[in-house]
C-alpha cells in the first residue's frame, strides 16, 4: 500500500523517515512531482528504476535544501555560483563535476563523472530535504514513457502499490520540468529547456549558452569535458572468455583466472544494477593493468532491471560509444 501523506510537519517527518531507510517517496516540487530516494543508497536508487519500469539508466537529478549542501558534492565554478545565488531555489538544474569524495551513488548519475544538482522552490520539498539530511535523487514520478505528474493523484494513478508514500502538496505551480544546464565543460550547454529561460540564464552569466539540439539529440561525447572516458569494449552474452578479456559475471562465473567482477553471484538483478557502474570502472582499470583489451559480459536476463543493465552494456559494446550518451535521453525524457 502507498501512504498518502499530508504536506504538514507530521507527513513530512514520516516521508523523511521512509526515505532515510531506503524507501521510495514521491513529493511535489514547483515543477512536477518527483519520485525520491536517498541518492547515496544505490539499492534505493535501483528501486526507482524498477518502480518506473525504466528500460535504461538515465542519470538522475540530486535535490538539496540549499546551494551549500549541493556544492559540497560537486565542483562549483563561477557560473554555477552566480546562477545559484540568483535562481535557487528554483527550476534550474546544474550539471557539474562530482567531487572525488562525493557520497552520491554512481548509479544515481548513471556512472558519469558529473552530477546534476538542484534546489527546488517548494516549501514541502525543502522541508523534506532538510529532514532527510541527504541528497534525494528524484526523476519525475511517472511510469516510464508517460507524462510527468503535477498532482498527487497522477502519481497514485501510475505508482500506487509500487512506492512507499506520496506527499500531497497540491498541484505543481510551474508544471514543466527544471531547465538542465551543463556547466561542466568549456561552455555552458542547455541540455533541457524548462522552468528557467535561457534569457534568464544569459542575463546572469553572459551570452554564449549553447542550445542543445532542438530534437533532444545526443550530445557528442567528445564535447563533454568530464565524462567517464576510458572504457573497454564489452562483448555481450559471452559463453566463454577469450585470452584478451576480463570478465563481467552474472551468477556462477565462467571459469578461468582473470580479473572477474561479479554483478551478482546469486543472480539478483537489483544487486547487479547496484554494482554495475562500479564494476565497469573496476574492470576497466584492472583489465588495463593486466594488458587486456575487452570485457566479456555474461548474459543478463532481459526483464525488469535486466533491460536497463543490458541497455548500458550494449552502449559499451563499441569503444566509440560512451556512457555520456545516456545524457542524450533529454528529448525522450521530457515525455517520460
Ligand atoms: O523538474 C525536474 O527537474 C524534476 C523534478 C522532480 O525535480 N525532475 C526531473 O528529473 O525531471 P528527470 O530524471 O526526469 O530528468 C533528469 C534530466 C534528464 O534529462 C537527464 O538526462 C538529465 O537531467 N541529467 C541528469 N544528470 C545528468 C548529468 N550528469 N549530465 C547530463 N544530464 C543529466
Ligand atoms: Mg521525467
Amino acid at each position: 500500500m502507498t501512504e498518502l501523506l499530508h504536506a504538514d510537519d507530521a507527513g513530512i517527518a514520516r516521508a523523511a523517515a521512509l526515505l532515510r531507510r531506503g524507501g521510495l517517496v514521491a513529493f511535489g516540487t514547483e515543477t512536477v512531482y518527483g519520485l525520491g530516494a536517498d541518492a547515496t543508497n544505490a539499492q534505493a536508487v535501483a528501486a526507482i528504476f524498477e518502480a518506473k519500469g525504466r528500460p535504461r539508466f538515465n542519470p538522475l537529478i540530486c535535490h538539496y535544501p540549499d546551494a551549500g549542501a549541493a556544492f559540497a558534492h560537486v565542483v562549483a565554478n563561477d557560473w554555477a555560483r552566480r546562477l545559484a545565488d540568483a535562481l535557487w531555489p528554483g527550476p534550474l538544474t546544474l550539471v557539474l563535476p562530482r567531487l572525488a569524495d562525493c557520497p552520491v551513488a554512481l548509479l544515481t548519475g548513471a556512472g558519469l563523472d558529473t552530477l546534476a544538482v538542484r534546489v527546488p522552490a517548494s516549501a514541502t520539498a525543502l522541508g523534506l530535504l532538510r529532514g532527510v539530511g541527504r541528497p534525494v535523487a528524484a526523476p519525475s514520478a511517472n511510469r516510464s514513457g508517460r507524462i510527468s505528474p503535477t498532482e498527487a493523484a497522477h502519481v497514485l494513478a501510475e505508482l500506487e502499490g509500487r512506492i512507499e508514500a506520496v506527499v500531497d502538496s497540491g498541484p505543481c505551480p510551474v508544471g514543466v520540468e527544471s531547465t538542465v544546464l551543463d556547466l561542466s565543460g568549456v561552455e555552458p550547454v542547455l541540455l533541457r529547456p524548462g522552468g528557467v529561460t535561457v534569457e534568464d540564464i544569459e542575463a546572469l552569466i553572459g551570452p554564449g549558452v549553447r542550445r542543445g539540439a532542438p530534437d533532444g539529440a545526443m550530445r557528442s561525447p567528445g564535447l563533454l569535458a568530464s565524462h567517464y572516458a576510458p572504457e573497454l569494449p564489452v562483448r555481450m552474452n559471452a559463453e566463454a572468455v577469450q585470452p584478451d578479456e576480463a570478465l563481467l559475471a552474472f551468477g556462477p562465473p565462467l571459469s578461468g583466472t582473470r580479473p572477474v567482477f561479479n554483478l551478482s553471484e546469486s543472480g539478483s538483478l537489483t544487486e547487479a544494477a547496484v554494482r554495475l557502474f562500479a564494476g565497469l570502472r573496476w574492470l576497466d582499470a584492472e583489465a588495463a593493468r593486466c594488458g587486456l583489451t575487452r570485457i566479456a559480459a555474461m548474459p543478463v536476463p532481459e526483464h525488469g532491471l535486466g533491460l536497463a543493465i543490458n541497455d548500458r552494456l550494449r552502449r559499451a559494446a563499441s569503444p566509440k560509444i560512451s556512457p555520456a550518451l545516456c545524457v542524450g535521453q533529454v528529448g525522450e525524457e521530457r515525455a517520460g
